[in-house]
């Protein structure tokens, strides 16, 4: 049986569930391969904390380069995390003729076009099937199993730190601070939180997706992303009244010319299945033209969910490696020569349904200024709804639009927010549509 040879970069949690997989599923992976997968080394800065991992002969480095530099590893699985030196890694690797895996949706999102090149130029794979979505087999679905499909559009809980604050604050009334911090005891928040909060790690899963499902360069930089900051139980309270629930959402969809991406909260009705996705778990909903509608739901991160994804990919570069090929299924889901720039709608040109609530003085007349100025943006009211006064004098009054543009909604929210009438910013969450 052949021997392939492995080495990874980063003990952390993930390294560990890699390393254990390795080890403890060896038999498994012989019989579903027919290779040996050996790991030959791990490097990370700190190789004497116990991970309570049997290792047997698999050396422990400090250093990154003696992974890459060894010519006998065929595959580099890179879980250093971040873009800096998790890019000089990987670009390194790939220079030097070897296979990447990686789970790092950042590096991924940031600077994966250059990556694909590079993997190009030295006629290697790079594999990612843990950069989104955790175990849930996204990347293969869109890369292979749809192919036939043209995606016609993607809704998805990518965050599992953000769905389980929502969660939290939804199900059990906790404050914001206590649920991030439940999330970071728990170990599937970012080491830096405001890339879960503020919405930037799904935008990151969400331009690599949108690549895959389209065919296009990965573009993170016109991804229009809002965080989970603002959402309060009011509003969460609010949504629950109408029949809704709100997450945040990743959304692509494709259009003629075009494809929307945005990351912002989102109300979506309970009859949505997302709806139902609570705490920490991922799923995404696909709107494929031959396959109609399908979904993943799984761990969204998590040491053995991610790892299971990392081993997914070593396995496909292994049987490939076993029948002397590499490359076999494109990057990025289509031959680099295919690979299109296709625009990102910008945000202002976004028709969709809001949700907006006012902090507005109880004052005769209050209500209609602001329908006033709303109607004179043209945007058109479904219905509005007001709850009692609250201690500190105001009433928080929520309105319902009709389909609306993006660019008159936030011309009037300005407007509005100059007058007497209403005492901070509105809150705006876009309503969208059952997947
Ligand atoms: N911080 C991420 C999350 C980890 O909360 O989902 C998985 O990418």
């Amino acid at each position: 049986m052949k021997t392939i040879n492995i080495g990874i970069i980063g003990y952390g949690v993930v390294g560990a569930g890699v390393a254990t997989l390795l080890t403890q599923k060896k038999e498994l992976l012989e019989a579903r391969t027919g290779a040996i997968l050996n790991l030959k080394t791990i490097a990370d800065i700190d190789i004497t904390t116990d991970r309570g991992v049997e290792l047997g002969n698999t050396a422990l480095v400090n250093d990154a380069l003696d992974v890459i530099n060894d010519p006998d590893i065929d595959i580099v699985v890179e879980l250093v995390g971040g873009d800096t030196i998790a890019k000089q890694f990987t670009l390194k690797a790939l220079e030097k003729g070897k296979h990447v895996v990686t789970a790092n949706k950042a590096l991924l999102a940031g600077h994966g076009n250059e990556l694909v090149k590079t993997a190009r130029k030295n006629q290697v794979d790079l594999a990612f099937e843990a950069s989104c979505g955790g175990c849930m087999p996204i990347i293969k679905s869109l890369r292979e199993s749809l192919v036939a499909n043209n995606i016609l559009s993607m809704s998805a809980i990518l965050n599992g730190t953000c769905n389980y604050i929502l969660t939290k604050i939804s199900q059990d009334g906790s404050l914001f601070e206590e649920a991030l911090k439940d999330a970071q005891k728990l170990g599937f928040a970012e080491a830096e939180p405001s890339l879960d909060v503020d919405g930037h790690d799904t935008a990151h899963k969400l331009a690599i997706l949108n690549s895959l499902a389209h065919g296009m360069e990965i573009n993170l930089k016109d991804i229009h992303v809002e965080g989970i900051r603002n959402i309060t139980p009011v509003d969460i309270e609010f949504a629950k009244s109408f029949g809704y629930t709100i997450k945040l959402l990743a959304i692509g969809k494709v259009h003629e010319d075009h494809v929307e991406a945005r990351v912002h909260p989102t109300m979506i009705s309970n009859a949505n299945p997302l709806s139902h996705v609570d705490h920490s778990m991922n799923a995404i909903a696909i709107d494929a033209d031959a396959t109609g509608k399908t979904m993943l739901y799984g761990h969204g991160a998590g040491m053995m969910p991610t790892a299971s994804a990392v081993l997914s990919d070593i396995a496909d570069i292994a049987r490939n490696i076993i029948f002397n090929t590499a490359r076999r299924v494109p990057i990025l889901g289509y031959p680099e020569d295919n690979i299109k720039k296709i625009p990102i709608l910008p945000m202002d040109e976004l028709y969709t349904r809001y949700y907006l609530r006012f902090e507005a003085q109880d004052h005769p007349g209050v209500l209609s200024q602001i329908s006033g100025i709303l109607g004179e943006n043209n945007i058109s009211i479904k219905s509005v709804h007001q709850k009692g006064r609250q201690s500190n004098g105001k009433v928080p009054v929520v309105m319902i639009t009709h389909l609306a543009k993006e660019e008159w909604v936030q011309k009037a929210l300005t407007k509005i927010s100059a007058t007497d009438s209403v005492v901070g910013d509105p809150i705006v969450i876009r309503i969208e549509e059952d997947a």
